[in-house]
């Protein structure tokens, strides 16, 4: 039975997307308009627990040939380990899917090992990493087999 509600970011629902992406990547942090500038490539998503936010959501659409898309789905912390994220990649997976995905791939900034956990735990192996200028950990790309 699914617990989370999910709605696509909007003007209402931009702040919470943005809050949960900035406290889950503090290396990356993305303003208002960066935010609404992904809003137009992508399907960003809010996750709510009754009226309580519980995470965030990014599907890039598939591009390329195998039509790959990246789902990346962030919980807070204090919501982890009750099943919200593998409700919310599940469904993130499934809209990859119905967008034509053959591949997905996911992306987990190498300081998350509750990510990395999960990632491995759900079928994804490494596939490149990238290290951005400056930065002390690289963004792993991680593939699911
Ligand atoms: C990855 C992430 C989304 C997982 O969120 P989550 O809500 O904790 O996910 P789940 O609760 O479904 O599963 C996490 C663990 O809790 C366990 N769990 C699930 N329900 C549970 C429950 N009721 N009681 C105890 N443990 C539970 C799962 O078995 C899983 O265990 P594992 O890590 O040993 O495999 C979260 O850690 C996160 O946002 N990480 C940073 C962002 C990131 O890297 N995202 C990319 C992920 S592909």
């Amino acid at each position: 039975m699914s617990v989370l509600r999910i709605e696509p970011v909007d003007d209402a629902t931009l702040e919470d997307w943005r809050s949960v992406h900035n406290l889950i990547i503090p290396t990356d942090p993305l303003s208002p308009d960066e935010v609404r500038e992904r809003v137009g490539r992508n399907h960003l998503t809010v996750a709510y627990r009754d009226d309580v936010l519980v995470g965030c959501a990014t599907v890039r659409p598939p591009t390329g040939d195998p039509a790959t898309a990246t789902v990346i789905v962030r919980v807070l912390p204090e919501h982890r380990r009750r099943g919200y994220g593998e409700e919310y990649h599940a469904a993130a997976v499934a809209r990859a899917r119905e967008l034509g995905a053959e591949v997905i791939e996911t992306i987990v900034l190498a300081s998350n090992p509750d990510g990395l956990r999960f990632a491995e735990s759900h079928g994804f192996v490494e596939v490149d990493r990238y290290l951005p200028p400056g930065d002390e950990y690289p963004f792993l790309t991680l593939r699911l087999l």
